[in-house]
């Protein structure tokens, strides 16, 4: 994995430190710094023959979010002010302002790892977990190369030393890492990343996270009846795979059952993709990445939760043995399926998944898939979609959502909707025409989690990739959207 920097709360910034990150809010109409030592405070001013604000100003410091400046360091320690908002920040804010101020001091110029303080005056273990997650998912570089300096050591500082501030910075740690982690495997070339290399990627990771790894292979799909999953992968020499990752801690009174869509390429299929359509598309298994990093992290966490993960691994490409649109596809719950569209694969290989994750009668279960353009049409690149037959659900994945400090929006499954999927052929064919196309997607999964199992169905289709600029704690690439907000569900169903 990418090198994740260590952490350590500090009461305060400490000497041997390369950077020091410090805040600046709006405070009744004015902007104030916020965590930079006193000592510090008064050896610039000296230098500078004027107070540090007004240089910090000068150079277009404001307390508005997103503005990073590095201050000039006559003292040898550079020093970074970044916009904090409101000076009643929330987990979200000061994440987002640790990323943007992390990226910035991970890009310096130098030979040696550095040594970065973030000194926001972080109190309460919300905030401080924000800050924590926010540094480290700032300073990520997918396969940093070492003649770039990096981030080695990043000191949380906070005047709270009680138990409590260390365990946010634990989890921060855990949460992050995992986001990590899957930002590599998405990022990774998908002639690398396949299904059974993804699968073999898997196994390990599960042992270092004390997770049971079950892996079906080709020869077990077929034995098995995967039928979704097997069609969608038939057309590549890369056999699919599907993944069961299994944490069941003593004492746990609710299952979280997870699903994740893990296609390692989706050129589309004989319903082959534009060449502008299919750039980026090694980012369709995001959600298996998604789904086994927050399983591990749950684990890490010691969460009382039982939770099981399903990767749902294929490559979507043509050939002769690829599935055609036209087939009829027999599904794991023996559903048949009108093949409507090559390029609608992602739901055949989750429908797999959702009725097998099914069977065991989980509390809850959540798919988690780049499933539909229509999503990012609807939503935009940032806000993923949430779509659930059950309004406690719904409320359930928002709230996790909110104390994750990602963007979900509902968007509704119309009972109509399900009448488009009609078929003279089969039970149901895959998909129908382009308007509100990711609601089908929903309708059609829903037809494969049985009425009685809780389900919500994520689609990240836009937020899972940042094909922009990076910014906050969001890099170019891979993001790892979606991670935080099942682990705050675990949270909240270990209760
Ligand atoms: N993987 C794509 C969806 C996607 C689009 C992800 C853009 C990320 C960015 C998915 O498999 C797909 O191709 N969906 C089709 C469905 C259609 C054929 C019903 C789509 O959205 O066009
Ligand atoms: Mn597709
Ligand atoms: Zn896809």
């Amino acid at each position: 994995m990418s090198r994740v920097p260590a952490v350590e709360l500090t009461p305060s910034v400490g000497r041997p430190v390369d950077v020091v990150i410090v805040g600046l809010a709006a405070a009744s109409g004015k902007d104030v710094l916020i965590g930079l030592p006193d000592d510090m405070s008064k050896s610039l001013a000296k230098a500078y023959g004027t107070d540090v604000m007004t240089v910090a100003a000068s150079l277009g410091a404001s307390s508005k979010p997103g503005t990073t400046v590095l201050l000039p360091a006559p003292a040898g320690r550079r020093v970074i002010v970044t916009g904090l908002g409101d000076i009643d920040v929330s987990p979200e804010q000061v994440r987002r302002a640790a990323g943007g101020a992390l990226r910035v001091a991970a890009g310096l110029p130098g030979s040696q790892s550095l040594t970065v303080a973030v000194s926001f005056d972080a109190v309460g273990p919300q905030v401080i977990q924000g800050v924590t997650e926010g540094a480290i998912l700032g300073a990520y570089t997918f396969r940093a190369d070492g003649s770039k300096p990096g981030v080695g050591t990043i000191n949380v500082v906070s005047s709270s030393h009680k138990a409590e501030a260390r365990h946010a910075v634990d989890a921060g740690v855990c949460v992050a890492k995992a986001v990590c982690q899957a930002r590599d495997w998405v990022n990774e070339a998908p002639n690398v990343l396949y299904p059974e290399s993804f699968a073999t990627a898997l196994k390990d990771y599960g042992k270092a996270h004390r997770l049971a790894v079950e892996v079906w292979d080709d020869k077990a799909l077929e034995r098995d009846g995967f039928g979704g999953i097997l069609a969608v992968g038939g057309g590549s020499a890369r056999k699919p795979r599907l993944v069961k990752a299994t944490y069941a801690p003593r004492g746990a009174k609710r299952h979280l059952a997870l699903v994740g869509k893990g296609i390692t390429f989706d050129s589309g299929g004989l319903s082959l993709k534009s060449h502008e359509n299919m750039a980026n598309m090694k980012d369709d298994m995001s959600g298996a990445a998604s789904v086994m990093t927050a399983a591990a992290a749950i684990a890490d966490l010691g969460l009382k939760v039982k939770v099981t993960a399903y990767g749902c691994l294929a490559e979507n490409l043509p050939s002769g043995s690829a599935f055609r649109p036209d087939d009829v596809l027999t599904m794991y719950n023996k559903l048949t399926v009108e093949n409507a569209n090559s390029d609608a694969e992602g739901r055949l290989v989750l429908a797999d998944g959702l009725a097998l994750a099914a069977e065991e009668k989980p509390d809850v279960v959540v798919d988690v898939a780049t499933l539909t353009g229509a999503c990012v049409t609807a939503l935009g690149e940032r806000v993923a979609g949430l779509m659930s037959r059950d309004d406690a659900t719904v409320d359930r994945v928002l709230d996790a959502a909110e104390t994750a400090g990602e963007l979900f929006w509902q968007l509704p499954i119309p009972e109509e909707t399900r009448g488009k999927l009609d078929s003279a052929v089969a039970d149901l064919k895959s998909s129908a025409d382009r308007a509100g196309g990711a609601l089908t997607a929903a309708a059609f999964l829903a037809d494969f989690v049985p009425e009685t199992v809780p389900w919500a169905h994520l689609d990240i289709a836009g937020p899972a990739f940042n094909e922009h600029a990076p910014y906050d704690y969001v890099p170019a690439g891979a993001t790892g959207m979606s991670i935080r907000t099942l682990v705050a569900l675990a949270t909240s169903l270990a209760g």
